[in-house]
């Protein structure tokens, strides 16, 4: 997708895919990655999403990175958070203490994201990032991502699969066999959960999809 597709959605209000309470099974299954607590983690494409939050709770050192301004901005907001702002490497950076961590989100495009600005992180949590992009761009993607990790670095990743023929993405449907084939050469990747994504008033019943599951996988590094 073109940015443009994305800043039009956050100026229109379109965001049927945030999650105002955040995702049910990030605290689940976060602790399964074994991190230490001041861990720096990735949140790609993060919208607004609290599940930061959680993740800074948590006592982690959170980056999310992320197109919209918009988004940047109503999540500090929302959160309650009292926030500062500079810049670096390009992106417009706001920043906030959260509990026993941090949260500080960059805004801009997340593939001009580098290590020698923004350091290594070590972990990643990808709810509806790779499923935002179509299928063209996922494998770049997940390049671009293992590039800004440590090379140990685990990471959650939840994904969505339904009959593509049904709706046009984003959401895109990313089936386990292209989860494997992206992440593979990464180390191991494990399915912990799936489920039926769809409820009487969901945007994706809305839109023609008759079936859609959630995944939630753990991708872990080996050497
Ligand atoms: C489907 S939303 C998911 C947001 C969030 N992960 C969540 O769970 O609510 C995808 C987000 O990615 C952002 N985005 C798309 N392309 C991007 C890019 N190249 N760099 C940074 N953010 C991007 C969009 O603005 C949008 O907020």
């Amino acid at each position: 997708m073109e940015p443009e597709f994305w800043h039009e959605r956050w100026s229109q209000q379109q965001t049927h895919f945030h999650q105002p309470d955040g995702h049910p099974m990030l605290n689940k299954w976060w602790p399964t990655l074994e991190l230490g607590t001041d861990a720096h983690v990735l949140v790609p494409l993060c919208g607004k999403t609290p599940d930061m939050r959680t993740l800074a709770e948590r006592g982690h050192r959170v980056t999310g990175i992320e197109l919209s301004p918009i988004a940047a901005q109503d999540f500090f907001i929302e959160q309650h958070l009292a926030v500062d702002s500079d810049e670096i490497g390009g992106f417009d950076r706001y920043r906030a203490e959260c509990g026993a961590g941090t949260i500080e989100i960059l805004v801009g495009d997340f593939f001009t994201a580098d290590t020698e600005t923004l350091g290594a992180f070590q972990a990643f949590y990808d709810r509806a990032a790779l499923i935002a992009l179509p299928q063209t761009m996922r494998a770049r993607y997940v390049e671009h991502l293992c590039t800004l990790l440590t090379k140990d670095a685990p990471g959650l990743l939840i994904t969505l699969d339904y009959d593509q023929s049904q709706m046009n993405g984003p959401p895109f449907a990313v089936d386990t066999a292209e989860v494997n084939t992206l992440f593979e050469h990464r180390g191991e990747v494990a399915s912990l959960e799936s489920g039926s994504r769809l409820g009487g008033q969901d945007m994706l019943a809305q839109r023609g999809v008759k079936s859609a599951d959630e995944y939630v996988f753990r991708i872990t590094a080996t050497d």
